[in-house]
């Protein structure tokens, strides 16, 4: 199993880049370092009364600098105090957790989708800079876009917005239908209903898929069980057909779990 870091990450630098959503970079050598694309850490409160670490993926590294970056909206208490740490201010984190997107199915003569929809898009960045086949992004936001320099600067970037105000007014399937587009494999992060969507799609066109999901989780180390989603097959750890999204994911190949 690959090594794992608990660290004292200090903010490096933070910004708000759209409504809601948070860039920042974190000091955090020994996992920028470890981490692949797909990845997550745990970032912990500083505030005694919220024990669970938060699940955030890794955005992108900077390895030579020791830094790593996350972008995350703001969705509770948690979140919320992330937002409002300055350059200076340190969480613990844990990480790299899960295993990340498999690289290597996109060599060279190949060419891939990388899906993300709302949070699910900063993952795309880092995996956008380490395929060596075809990059074409397909983004969709709800409205306002986010990360669209960095998401262009490794392949081509497709937008899709629930109100047509970028790109193809609808999902990011209308956007690769709309554009006509092609892939031999997927790589997905988002919504439940939008990896649903997306292995539907991949199987009715033969694609090989790979979906990130993003359940709520609570120790993100596998030992408590709070992150199970349905799998195809059955678990040898519990004899179930249940997979620990935290542990066995959270990328799953899409015929392996049930949406
Ligand atoms: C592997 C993984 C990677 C993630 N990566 C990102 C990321 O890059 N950026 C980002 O913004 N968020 C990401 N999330 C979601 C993020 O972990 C939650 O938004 C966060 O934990 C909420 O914490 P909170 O204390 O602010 O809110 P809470 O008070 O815990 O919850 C506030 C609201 O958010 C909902 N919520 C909590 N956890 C989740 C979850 N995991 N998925 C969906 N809804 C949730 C709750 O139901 C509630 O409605 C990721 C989650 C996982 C499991
Ligand atoms: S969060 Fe505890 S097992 Fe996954």
């Amino acid at each position: 199993m690959a090594e794992k870091y608990r660290e004292r990450a200090a903010v490096r630098a933070q910004e708000q880049i759209a409504a809601g959503i948070f860039s920042m970079w974190l000091e955090a050598g020994e996992i920028a370092r470890a981490a692949r694309p797909g990845q997550f850490i745990s970032i912990y409160s500083n505030d005694s009364g919220r024990l669970l670490p938060r699940p955030i993926s890794i955005c992108e590294t900077d390895p030579e600098r020791g830094l790593l970056r996350i972008v995350y909206r703001v969705a509770g208490k948690g979140t919320e105090e992330f937002s409002q740490a300055q350059a200076g201010d340190a969480f613990d984190i844990l990480g790299p957790l899960g295993n990340g997107f498999p690289t290597e199915r996109c060599p060279q003569g190949k060419k891939a989708f990388l899906i993300g929809g709302g949070i699910g898009i900063p993952p795309m960045v880092e995996l956008s800079k380490s395929l060596a086949g075809e990059v074409q992004v397909i983004a969709g936001y709800r409205d306002e876009l986010f990360l669209t320099e960095e998401l262009s600067a490794n392949g081509t970037l497709y937008l899709a917005t629930e109100d047509g105000s970028a790109g193809t007014k609808g999902n990011v399937l209308d956007c690769i239908r709309g554009n006509g587009l092609s892939a031999d494999v997927i790589y997905a992060c988002g919504p439940t209903p939008m990896l649903r969507a997306v292995k539907a799609y991949a199987q009715e066109q033969g694609i090989e898929c790979w979906l990130s999901l993003e359940e709520r989780m609570a120790c993100g180390i596998g030992a408590c069980l709070a992150c199970v989603c349905r799998s195809k097959e059955i678990d040898e750890h519990s004899q179930v057909h249940n997979k620990r999204i935290c542990k066995e994911g959270p990328v799953f190949r899409a015929e392996d779990v049930e949406l």
